[in-house]
């Protein structure tokens, strides 16, 4: 069974990629290379010893599109294509609404031309705002507080809109908390250009000495230590989710969301300890003023994910900073590219 992954070449992507593969499934995958690499794909195809069909393709492009259903016999897909970085969002909005909305609705409308009616949407933790209760369910009120996050709001709204017009649909959107770590292989991870906006990625440039100390934003939070908690999730069990999420769409036709979390908070204290412990490096830190909008708490409650997709991360808090600094420090003795792909 062939599934499209789109944004296959980026982070959550790639991994996906990879489970897909080991599970038997075709992967084709389509990406403009926008926050990614081309090399992403090689590097795929070594960790899975499978093939794997690329085409550099922005997901907005209807033609190409076309033409790829058109060549490919695809059954399911993976969308992940979109921009996510928050501040950048505040900043340029209509670039976010731009691709985000129209890369969706441009995939959504091929998909109905070609009758493929089955989808997984990367949403994200964001759409619960600021939660009332904790661990967060999927049925909480939704509020958003950026362009970013208003996107996923979007899209999940046209979702539901699509399949009440036609219950052929099989829809899958997962709500990711925050996926950190990297392929165990170190030949796969998130590799942000210039100064990262989220936590590890930061907390590894510093332990790398790629930048000096790393801001830890308030310890003035409701929290144990002052400092703010998040549900962080190892991006294999991540890619894993994804993988009972699409058998899931392609049994079942309805819609459905997904909080794809641990269940457990750790604050951002408690993770630079466990990254140094587990690493055995220094990463200097100086507590600076709270970051504008930043929550508290944010935890999910995993128990849907758990009943109805039969999925529950596995790896830990260690495992996680382990192989976000495996990553980096492989990714230097890994400088080769290349990899064939499809041109249209
Ligand atoms: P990423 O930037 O690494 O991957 C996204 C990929 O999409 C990139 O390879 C980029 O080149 C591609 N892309 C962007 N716009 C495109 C377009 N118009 N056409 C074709 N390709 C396009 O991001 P990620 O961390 O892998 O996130 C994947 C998805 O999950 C995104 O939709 C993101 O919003 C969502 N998400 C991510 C997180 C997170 O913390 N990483 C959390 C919640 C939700
Ligand atoms: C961020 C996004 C959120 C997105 C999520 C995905 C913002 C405001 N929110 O969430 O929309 O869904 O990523 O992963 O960007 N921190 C520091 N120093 C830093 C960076 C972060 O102390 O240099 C703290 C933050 O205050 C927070 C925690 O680390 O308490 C996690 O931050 P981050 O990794 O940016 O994720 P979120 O803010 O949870």
């Amino acid at each position: 069974m062939k599934i499209l992954v789109t944004g296959g070449t980026g982070y959550i992507g790639s991994h996906t990629c990879c489970e897909l593969l080991n599970s038997g499934f075709d992967v084709v995958i389509v990406d403009n290379l926008s926050n990614s690499k081309r090399e992403v794909v090689n590097k795929i195809r070594i960790i899975t010893k499978k093939n794997v069909t690329f085409y550099k393709c922005d997901v907005c492009d209807k033609y190409k599109l076309r033409k790829i259903f058109d060549r490919e016999d695809i059954q399911a897909v993976i969308h992940f294509a979109g921009y996510k970085a928050v501040g950048e969002s505040v900043k340029e909005p209509l670039m976010y609404y731009h691709n985000n909305l129209l890369s969706t609705i441009s995939l959504l409308e091929v998909m109905k031309e070609f009758g493929c009616k089955k989808i997984v949407f990367s949403s994200s933790a964001t759409v619960y705002g600021n939660p009332q209760k904790l661990p967060i369910k999927e049925d909480f009120p939704l509020h958003t507080t950026n362009p970013y996050g208003s996107t996923k709001l979007i899209i999940e709204g046209i979702l539901k809109d699509l399949y009440n017009s036609d219950n052929d649909w099989s829809i899958a959107i997962l709500r990711y908390f925050n996926p950190i770590g990297a392929h165990k292989s170190g030949l796969i991870g998130e590799d942000p250009n210039g100064i990262p906006n989220n936590l590890m990625p930061y907390i590894v440039k510093v332990a790398n000495k790629q930048l000096d100390v790393l801001n830890v934003f308030g310890s003035d939070y409701k929290t144990r230590d002052g400092t703010g908690v998040r549900d962080y999730i190892h991006v294999v069990d991540l890619a894993k989710g994804h993988i009972k999420a699409i058998e899931k769409v392609i049994k079942d036709k309805g819609i459905d969301t997904y909080n794809l979390g641990t269940g457990r908070g750790y604050s951002v204290l408690e993770l630079i300890n466990t990254f140094v412990k587990v690493n055995k490096i220094d990463v200097p830190y100086k507590i600076v003023e709270r970051r504008p909008g930043d929550i508290d708490m944010c935890y999910a409650s995993t128990e849907k994910a758990k009943k109805i997709l039969n999925w529950s991360a596995k790896l830990n808090i260690e495992d996680m900073c382990r192989d976000s600094y495996n990553f980096v420090v492989n990714s230097k003795k890994n400088k080769k590219s290349g990899g064939k792909h499809e041109s249209l």
